[in-house]
C-alpha cells in the first residue's frame, strides 16, 4: 500500500518536472523567434496598420489623432518622446487608464512602426 502511494507520488513528481521543462523549451522556442532580424513590413500591412490606427485607436484618440477619451498623438505632441517609450505604450498599455494593451494584435516591430508612424516619420 505504502509501496503504491510512492509510485503515485513519484509519477506525479516526474509529470511536473516533465511540465516545468515543455514550458522552459516553449518560452525558448518564443525568444528565439522573437531574436530573429525583422522583415520590413509588407505594403499590405503598413496600410492595416494605417487602418487600424485610424479606426481603433482613433475611436479613443481621434479619427485624426487630435485626441477625445486619450491625449493627442499628434506629431508634434510624441515629437520630444522616444519612439520605444510610444512603443511600449502601445504594446503594454498603461495599467490604470483607459489605454489597453495591444500585444496581442502587434509585433514589437510593428509598434515601433506604429510610434514612428504618430511622429510622421515613416515614408
Ligand atoms: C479605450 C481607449 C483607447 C484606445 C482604443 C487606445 N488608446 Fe492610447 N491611450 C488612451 C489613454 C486614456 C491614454 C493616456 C494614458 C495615460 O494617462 O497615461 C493613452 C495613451 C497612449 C499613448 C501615450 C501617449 C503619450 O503622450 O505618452 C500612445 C502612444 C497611445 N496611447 C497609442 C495608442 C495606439 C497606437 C492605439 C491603437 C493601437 C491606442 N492608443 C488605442 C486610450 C486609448
Amino acid at each position: 500500500m505504502l509501496n503504491l502511494l510512492l509510485t503515485a507520488v513519484k509519477l506525479i513528481a516526474a509529470i511536473g518536472v516533465g511540465l516545468v521543462i515543455l514550458s522552459g523549451a516553449s518560452l525558448m522556442a518564443l525568444a528565439a523567434a522573437s531574436e530573429q532580424p525583422a522583415a520590413p513590413l509588407s505594403d499590405q500591412r503598413q496600410a492595416e496598420l494605417r487602418n487600424f490606427l485610424e479606426q481603433d485607436c482613433g475611436s479613443c484618440h481621434g479619427l485624426r489623432m487630435a485626441g477625445g477619451l486619450g491625449p493627442p498623438l499628434l506629431p508634434a505632441v510624441v515629437a520630444n518622446k522616444p519612439e520605444q517609450f510610444l512603443a511600449a505604450t502601445i504594446q503594454y498599455g498603461r495599467p490604470g487608464t483607459a489605454m489597453p494593451p495591444w500585444s496581442a494584435f502587434f509585433s514589437d516591430e510593428e509598434a515601433l512602426w506604429l510610434a514612428r508612424e504618430l511622429k510622421g516619420g515613416n515614408p
